[in-house]
This record gives C-alpha cells, structure tokens and sequence, in this order.
C-alpha cells in the first residue's frame, strides 16, 4: 500500500507528480503530498484525505521545480493527519523522503536518533527513515565527503538502510543535491520509467504510461540514482549492475473510466472480454488440451508433481478453493489452499513433488510474496498466477500465467476474481488430460469455456434486475451468503464484496453446514443470498433453503433461467444462465458483484476507494 510518485527532468515535477498520485490514490488515499525543489529550497506540501484535497492546497500554495517526489498513504504507523502525511523531512530539512512499507525496529532507532538530538514531528515509523539517512548524511560530511554529490547521497542511503529492520520503497531527495533521486527497495516494488533527458519513478507503471514506454523494476536490495544525467543501479551486495529496461505494454486507455460512474462496475462489465484474453493462445484443439508459454517446467516435471499448494489472499484465495475442487475433480491431485499469511510462518510437510502456485492479482502482496520466496527457500516449484505483467511475483515465481485481465483500478476485485477461475479451469484441464481426463471430455471441457464470454455477456443482463434488489435490501445490517461445492468459494467472496464496499456485516457459509451454528441468526432482519443454480445437488441446496425460509428469513436466490420451482420458496430471485457445475462460479459471482455495487452507492459508499483498504496490500 501507500504510493509512491518521483520526477526528475526538465519538466514541470509537480504535474507529473499530482497526475500520478491520482493514478496510484488505489493504493491508499489517507493523506498525500508532494515535496519539489527549487534551488536550494525544497517545497513540501501535505494534506490528509485524497489527492484533491492536496491539489486545492496546491492551488493556494504552490511549489515549483523540475524535480521532486510524490506519496499517497495508507496508513499503518501513526493516525491520519497532515503531520504523519510523507513526504518526511529529515534533520533541518536536508533530507526529504517518501516510503512504502513498514520499519520494525523504528522505535529503537527512534530513541536511538532522538539521543543525538534529531527533533521528532510526527508518530510514523517513516519519519526515522528521514532523519537516519540526514544523519549518515551529515557524517559523511564530517568526513569530507562533498555534500552536494549524488555518491554522497548514495552512500547515507546505504549506510541507514543497514540500520532498518522490515520493508521499503523509498524515495529520498537532498537540499544539497538538487536534482538527485535516491531509490531504494526491499519489499515494496518501484519502478523507473526512462524518458528522454528525463526519468520517472512510482510504486507501479500505471503513472508512467503516456510518458515513457521503456521501465526498469527495481528489485529487493537494489538502489538506483537518478540524476538529471543518468540513472545507475547498485545491488546491496554486487555492486553496479546494467539495468533492464522492459518495455511496457500498458494503454492510458485502459485506466480510463470510460462511460461508467466507477472502476467497479467497469471492471464488472469487463468480464467477457478479460475472461476471452486469458483463454487466447491457450486452448490445443488437437490435443483436447490447454497450453501455457511461461510454466517453464517440462511435461516429465509437470507430470511429477504429486501435490499442489494454492496460495492467496482475499479474493485471489477464493479463487484459490474453487482451483482445490478443479484440481482435484479434474486433475486428480490432491490440493490444498493456503492463505499466505499463514503459510509464510507455517511449516506444513510438502513432498519433493508439492508445487506452489501464487495466486494475486497485483503480484505486490506482501504475504503471498513472503509465501512463496519460504516455498522457493525450500526448493519447490513456484509459479504465480498474476495480472500485472512485471510485478515483484510475476518475476519471482520459477513460472506462472499471465490473465491478461487489464489494469483492475477498483478495490473490490472482480474480473480479476473470474479471470483467475478461468486460469484455474485451464490449468485442471491441462493436468487432467497428462492424467485421467479422456480426449473426449477435454474437448467437452473445451467448448464450453469457449462458450464463456457469451455465456457471461447474457449473465450482465441482470444488471436492472439486482439493482432493482439491491435497493430493496440496502438497510439491512446483516446478510449470509450461502452455496455449496462450486458456490461455496463465490458465497465467501459475494460476502467479502459486500463487506469491503458497503460496510455490512456478511457471512459467506457452505450452506449446509449453516445450520451448525449460523442459523442462529436468521430472523426477518438478516436476508440470505443463496446460490442455488440447477446441477449436482440442487435439491440439496433447495433443502437447505427450506430451512432458512422456515425460520422466517428473507431469502435472495441467485438461480437459473427457466426455474419455476425458486420462485415459489425464495422472496427474490436473480436469474443467471445454466452452466455445468465447474463453471459456475464464473456464472453467480456477478450478480453478486452488482449486487454488492448497488448496495454500496445506495448507501453513500465510495464503492472505489473503500474506507480503510487499499488495492495493494504491500504491508504485512
Ligand atoms: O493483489 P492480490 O490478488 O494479491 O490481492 C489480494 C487481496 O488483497 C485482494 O483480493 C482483496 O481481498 C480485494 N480487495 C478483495 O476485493
């Protein structure tokens, strides 16, 4: 979480930087703030509350300059105010800097800089960053060393990166060095985007497309010095490297909002076409199979593998379970699904043969990153099923597929949700057929996700109808979310949407096992979204319904076209076309993503920026 902007060039900073921060503000929207130089003189503007809120402060109060850095926050050290907002200043204003991630060990730092007389300004972690690197800094300094070179700067850098305990992306600037970027990662990614006669930096590629094509990704325990001149990498332990400059394949059409009201429900009505883009390429007609480029595993390893460990958080770990019960009906490997945060401090047995698949959309979490760099320690196979082309797990898994979904900008994931489910279905398909899946029902498997996109175009078309619903149900405080086999991963994840957006409180339950314990809250204030299509075991489901129905329950139905029976139990019921059962939750999590979409706005919510959340968890 937190964003984080940089410029150097012969432009104006402060554009580039405000335009960035808009494009980053997903990543936390608490406070945020700018720091330009000019002269000798570093200008440092903050505010809490969005990026709009800095540019009305902007408006009154300017800075000017060519070079500068930019942070949007999520808070985890240190309340919201302008005070804790970055940029931080360091010593008496010579050191100004900007940082994702969390210091550990800030508060003996503190102590320690606070006994050398360093004034302390806020109660972040951040803010010792600022003054350790001010303090090397002056004792380089002492030593000789010309305060106005960018080694000089590099060196303090390095010297208090030593000193920290956690994670960073840091961005540092010095009033004696006009003109010089010191940026710095372990944990929280940064990349560089190179211009002509001019560089950029932020937290992820989205500000920097429409400037510069050509990026470089910063990896852990890497410093790269920008300067108006060049821009050098070092590695903590091998010294100058030659930087790789990728090109990125990102439209500035792609983040636009379009003819919708908010990212959301773009991204909803996005499905048909991310779900096509992950399909392209990978269907083997011949061979009744699915194909992947970037596995990087021979069929003889893949073949091997006697496990598989599925590992995520949120959404990305609800996609993760309906790949358990892909795997293992179609595959048949036994499968298991992790939450990340978990598994990196877990030490379960995993046999020689136990692959780990990451799941994540951004490829930025901390916890899924942290769970797959202690499986590679181990010696397993890692690969990352992963949207964004480029990111720190995308690089570091042994392997994976891409989703080829588009930039999801929205908090609440959606079509990254469906695009992992049919990156899952693929891959059950491709190791089912290396094992018992017969010819014929690969090609059956085949021609119906072939089908999907449409399938999922027609299932957009109860768009009015949830509405209708969700204005309905949008005073009540509590809801459940019940579905079972397939539908047990979607009701979790129609509960966490709603949650995250509209602030009720929901449960997602495999629905029969609510009558455990959870139907100990069914009365007439606490409506049931029950997911109950035709298939395997529909009257079960229907039981199940019966059972809330008869404790006086409002009960909204997600089933399927041409079912008169639902009608005649449920108080609502939301159509959706018939699929078979595996690809269901492709099918009912989206009238649940509307449904949770009108909720929200009905509510006054910002369906986008959630309070409390960011899209990018980079903190553990
Ligand atoms: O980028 P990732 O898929 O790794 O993110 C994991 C979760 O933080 C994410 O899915 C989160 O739960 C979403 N806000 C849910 O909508």
């Amino acid at each position: 979480m937190c964003g984080i902007v940089g410029y150097v060039g012969p432009g104006c900073a402060s554009e580039f930087l405000i335009e960035g921060l808009h494009r980053l503000e997903y990543r936390g929207y608490d406070s945020a703030g700018i720091a330009v130089q000019n002269g000798s003189e570093i200008g440092v503007r903050k505010r809490v509350g969005r990026v709009s809120e800095l540019e009305r402060l902007l408006e009154s109060n300017p800075v000017t300059g060519s070079f500068g850095i930019g942070h949007t926050r999520w808070a985890t050290h240190g309340e919201t105010s302008d005070v804790n907002s970055h940029p931080h200043i360091g010593g008496n204003g010579e050191v100004v800097i900007v940082h994702n991630g969390v210091i550990e060990n800030y508060a003996k730092l503190r102590g320690q800089l606070q006994t050398l007389g360093y004034v302390f300004r806020t109660t972040t972690d951040s803010e010792i960053i600022a003054h350790m690197i001010c303090h090397q800094w002056y004792e380089l300094v002492k030593l000789g060393h010309d305060p106005e070179l960018a080694e000089t700067c590099q060196t303090a850098v390095e010297r208090a990166l030593v000193t920290f305990k956690g994670t960073y992306g840091i961005v540092a600037m010095f009033r004696e060095a006009p003109g010089v970027l010191i940026a710095a990662r372990v944990g929280s990614p940064l990349v560089i985007g190179v211009g002509r006669n001019e560089y950029f930096l932020a937290s992820d590629a989205s500000p920097l497309v429409g400037h510069t094509d050509e990026v470089v990704y910063l990896s852990d325990n890497e410093i790269a010095v920008i300067t108006t001149e060049s821009m050098e990498l070092h590695h903590r332990d091998t010294g100058r490297l030659e930087p790789s400059i990728q090109t990125l394949q990102q439209e500035s059409s792609d983040t636009d909002l379009g003819d919708f009201d908010h990212y959301m429900l773009k991204e909803i009505f996005e499905q048909p076409e991310a779900i096509e883009n992950c399909l392209r390429g990978r269907i083997d007609d011949d061979s009744a199979t699915a194909m992947f480029g970037g596995l990087n595993l021979d069929p003889m390893q893949l073949r091997k593998i006697d496990r598989i460990v599925l590992t995520a958080c949120g959404t990305s770990w609800h996609a993760g379970l309906v790949g358990e019960y892909l795997l293992e009906e179609f595959a048949r490997i036994p499968t298991e699904v992790e939450y990340a945060s978990e598994l990196r401090y877990r030490n379960p047995p995993m046999t020689e043969s136990t692959m780990v698949f990451a799941i994540t959309q951004s490829g930025e979490t901390a916890d899924t990153l942290a769970a797959l760099r202690e499986c590679k320690r181990k010696g397993h196979q890692t690969l990352a099923i992963c949207n964004v082309v480029g990111s720190t797990i995308a690089r570091e898994a042994d392997g994976g597929i891409y989703l080829h979904a588009g930039p999801e900008i929205g908090v609440a994931s959606t079509k990254a949700f469906t695009s992992q489910v049919t990156a899952l279905i693929l891959l059950s398909l491709y190791f089912g057929r290396m094992r018992h899946l017969s010819y014929h029902a690969g090609k059956r498997m085949i021609r119906q996700l072939r089908d999907m996109p449409d399938v999922i175009r027609r299932t957009l078309q109860c768009h009015d109808a949830v509405k209708e619903v969700a204005d309905r149900y949008c005073n009540y405080e509590n809801f459940l979310y019940l579905g079972r086999l397939y539908n047990f991963p979607v009701a979790l994840e129609g509960a966490l949407k709603l949650k995250e957006i509209s602030y009720i409180h929901a449960e997602g339950y495999p629905a029969a096992e609510m009558k455990h314990g959870p139907i100990a809250l069914v009365d007439e204030n606490t409506p049931s979204v029950f997911i109950v299509p035709r298939g395997g075991i529909y009257p079960k489901v229907m039981s199940n319904l019966e059972e809330i129905k008869a404790r006086r329950g409002p009960v909204i139905a997600i089933a399927c076209e041409g079912d008169d029976q639902i009608s005649e139990l449920a108080d609502e019921v939301i159509f959706v076309p018939e699929v078979e059962d595996f690809l269901q939750p492709l099918v009912t999590s989206i009238p649940l993503q509307i449904l949770s979409y009108h909720i929200a706005l009905q509510r006054g919510c910002n369906v986008d920026r959630p309070r409390n959340l960011a899209k990018s968890v980079t903190v553990e």
